[in-house]
């Protein structure tokens, strides 16, 4: 064997630390775990139907029947909760997104059966009007406008009627002004004091979010986003809603997407002492799915590195379409 023989006066040699698999997991600073991870899941009306989604492969809309078989594996694997996204009817979308005030709506139903027979899996329930708006905006639509405080009333009721389904914590991902307070005080009258609220506070106008949209035919009939959701270019501005959010009641916060805004969620983490939650969105799953289609990037240590990267910024939980995958590897 030929000895690296020092020719220099060398101390300090980082490259101790890495020199075998047990030095390394020895150092190693971060870890991921399934306890970190939420599963999101598109949901749909029928029965035993997984609807592909074509930008998301391997992703489907799935039936209540599914989504609770999905709920039962997740928890299987250790991963503590799931969101839900339903896709509505479009005869059923209205300007005012009247089918998510419905008791008996899809959601509500979907909820019952998972608190029913899942009652291990946290349910988080998305609060927003998109997926119910004949508009496909976050907020109720006048002339082109988004009106914020009339949007604030359907939002709250919107979230006591996932409560009352059983919702363990409802995530308002629609950025209107005041809405986690208005949402905290709606469940509180109500009685729902323990339903937590998962702010969507730092939500940005992002390209990334496109296959999400293609899943629930969520896409805005008519502008975009940007009046409500914030300007990629901003840093500070991301600070400001995540201290409001929590003064308002906000229990975890949320920055999204993740992978583009690592410097956010440090930033955030550094300045709040609730939970920080980040979403590595549609777009970005997308993106090394197709990648790896191609055979051009290795899928599986793309997806543990990219995860690893989110959660060494400083989120702590991570609502990812690889959870299922994550927890698989794992636990292996
Ligand atoms: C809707 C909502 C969106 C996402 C989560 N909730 C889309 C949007 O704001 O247009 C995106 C999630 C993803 O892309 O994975 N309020």
């Amino acid at each position: 064997m030929t000895e690296d023989i020092a020719f220099f006066d060398l101390i300090q040699r980082p490259r101790r630390n890495r020199r075998s698999p047990a030095i390394r997991k020895m150092v190693r600073e971060h870890r991921l775990s399934p306890d970190h991870l939420v599963l999101p899941l598109f949901l749909r009306d029928g029965t035993d139907i997984q609807d592909p989604i074509h930008s998301m492969p391997g992703y489907f809309r799935l039936s209540i029947d599914h989504i609770v078989r999905e709920a039962k594996e997740a928890v299987a694997l250790g991963i503590p909760a799931i969101a839900l996204f339903p896709l509505i009817d479009d005869a059923k979308k209205d300007p005012r997104a009247t089918e998510s005030l419905n008791p008996d709506g899809l959601l509500p139903r979907c909820i019952r059966a998972l608190k029913d027979q899942v009652p291990d899996i946290a349910v988080i329930t998305d609060v927003a009007m998109d997926p119910y708006s004949s508009d496909g905006h976050d907020g109720y639509v006048e002339r082109g406008r988004i009106l914020n405080d009339v949007t604030l009333e359907i939002l709250a009721q919107m979230a006591v009627n996932q409560a009352k389904a059983g919702a363990d914590i409802v995530a308002p991902s629609d950025m209107m002004d005041g809405r986690v307070g208005a949402i905290r005080s709606a469940l509180d009258i109500e009685g729902f004091t323990d339903t937590g609220i998962l702010a969507y506070s730092a939500k940005y106008a992002s390209a990334f979010y496109g296959p999400f949209r293609d899943a629930l035919d969520s896409a805005p009939r008519a502008g975009d986003k940007k009046t409500y959701q914030m300007d990629p270019a901003n840093l500070r501005e991301a600070l400001r809603e995540v201290l409001l959010d929590i003064e308002e009641g906000a229990d975890m916060v949320m920055v999204k997407p993740a992978l583009a805004y690592l410097d956010v969620i440090a930033a955030v983490r550094q300045i709040v002492d609730v939970p920080v939650a980040a979403y590595h969105v549609s777009g970005e799953f997308a993106m090394l799915k197709a990648a790896a289609e191609r055979g051009w990037l290795n899928l599986e240590a793309a997806m543990m590195e990219t995860t690893l990267a989110i959660h060494r910024a400083g989120a702590s939980i991570l609502l990812t379409y690889f959870a299922k995958d994550i927890a698989r590897i794992l636990t292996r």
